[in-house]
């Protein structure tokens, strides 16, 4: 395993980081306990030493696995990264009951790095109004938590805003080769890294969409390359060469996935990605650009839907009718899938959804479009 060095501290932080947003799941949809513990251990008896959760994660239960994963001994071994998602409180005194509800469900007394959760312009003004931040202050003040720092999903300008309205300690942005200039964007990382500030990286293989769709024209990019890589690898590889990242969280599903990020982050080195590489990712990158509708990163934000519609599932079917050429298989899926109850016609444009999604996406739109293709 590779590591770098967090500047507070001096501490070395594993280059691979576990993020428990999308540990693996039963037929019910609840987290596979057992899978998801032995996957965190068997993550920290191979180097990784940054697990990164939050409250809202697997409804609450993210939280409630990785204190499970971190008895025994691991938790002494790793940085412990929880966040707090000041949308859910309705009043000030809702932070602190929100906060002790992490600590019960961790089962512990200390978080080390505590994030202020996915800023954008509406969360930041509920921020401001609950006092989140002289609260965490004083949770810093009785040692239980170490770092105070941010996750972020709104524009650069924004973003600029942000890192220099409070003196945070580290920040967590969504970058990988599709997303260079969304959100913060490459021109967020350079601009944090001038604070001072290293970056913990989110979305790496955007959740997955840059590994479980590998449309002909990109395999054929892929080919070009003279040292052949699997998707992933070319994905982590390509935030690995920065060197301003601290860490790079990857939700893995399954042991496999945990083993190859493991292996491939063993060894990627800051800029050691070649100009052809580069280039090859640069076309990859246009490619899925232009096929993919919309970029939902399935994160399910946007859940629960009042009228219980699957919307990431939905918006996963749209996107792959696009890029399949219009596949029947794509519709016959659809129609296995999605019970007709949680079907996008069922959508009343009420837009609790989209004020959530951190990537922006007019999810009613795309529910009516989508409902005309599959309905
Ligand atoms: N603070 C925030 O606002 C925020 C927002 C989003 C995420 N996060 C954190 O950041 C973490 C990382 O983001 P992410 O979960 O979106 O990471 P990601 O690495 O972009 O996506 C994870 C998904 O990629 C696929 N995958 C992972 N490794 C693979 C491999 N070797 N080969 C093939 N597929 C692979 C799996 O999807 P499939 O199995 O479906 O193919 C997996 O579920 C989250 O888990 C969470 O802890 C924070």
């Amino acid at each position: 395993m590779q590591y770098r060095t967090f500047n507070r501290t001096n501490e070395p932080v594993s280059l691979l980081g576990f993020g428990t947003m999308r540990l693996p799941r039963l037929k019910n949809g609840n987290i596979d306990e057992t899978e998801a513990i032995k996957m965190i251990r068997t993550a920290i008896d191979n180097g990784v030493n940054y697990v990164d959760t939050a409250y809202m994660y697997h409804d609450g239960q993210s939280e409630v696995v990785t204190g499970k994963a971190l008895k025994d001994g691991y938790r002494k071994k790793v940085l412990l990264a929880d966040k707090m998602p000041a949308w859910f409180a309705k009043e000030e005194a809702d932070i602190e009951k929100i906060f002790n509800e992490q600590l019960h469900r961790l089962e512990d007394q200390v978080i080390d790095m505590y994030l202020v959760h996915n800023i954008d312009k509406d969360i930041w003004k509920k921020v401001k109004e609950y006092n989140v931040l002289a609260f965490l202050e004083k949770k810093r003040e009785e040692g239980k938590i170490k770092h105070i720092g941010f996750s972020f999903h709104d524009d650069f300008d924004f973003f600029k805003e942000i890192v220099d309205a409070y003196p945070w300690e580290f920040c967590q942005i969504q970058l990988n080769y599709m997303d260079k200039d969304f959100q913060a964007g490459i021109k967020g990382l350079d601009y944090a890294a001038s604070k001072g500030l290293q970056l913990i990286i989110m979305e790496p293989l955007k959740g997955g969409k840059l590994t479980d769709i590998l449309p002909e024209s990109v395999e054929k990019y892929w080919a070009e390359a003279d040292i052949k890589r699997t998707p992933a690898e070319w994905a982590l590889r390509w935030v690995a060469d920065f060197p301003e990242v601290l860490t790079i969280l990857s939700g893995m599903s399954t042991m496999n996935q945990l083993e190859e990020n493991i292996e491939i982050l063993s060894d990627a080195l800051p800029h050691s990605l070649t100009e052809k590489d580069h280039q090859i990712i640069n076309k990859v990158s246009t490619e899925y650009n232009k096929l993919i509708k919309y970029s939902c990163t399935g994160c399910r934000y946007c859940m629960p839907c009042p009228k219980k519609i699957e919307i990431p599932a939905v918006i996963n079917f749209y996107n792959e009718w696009f890029l399949y050429n219009g596949n029947d298989k794509i519709k016959a899926d659809f129609k296995t899938w999605i019970p007709p109850k949680r079907r996008p016609s069922a959508c009343i444009s009420c837009n609790a959804c989209q004020n959530h999604c951190p990537q922006s996406l007019p999810v009613s739109t795309i529910m009516g479009k989508a409902s005309e293709i599959f309905e």
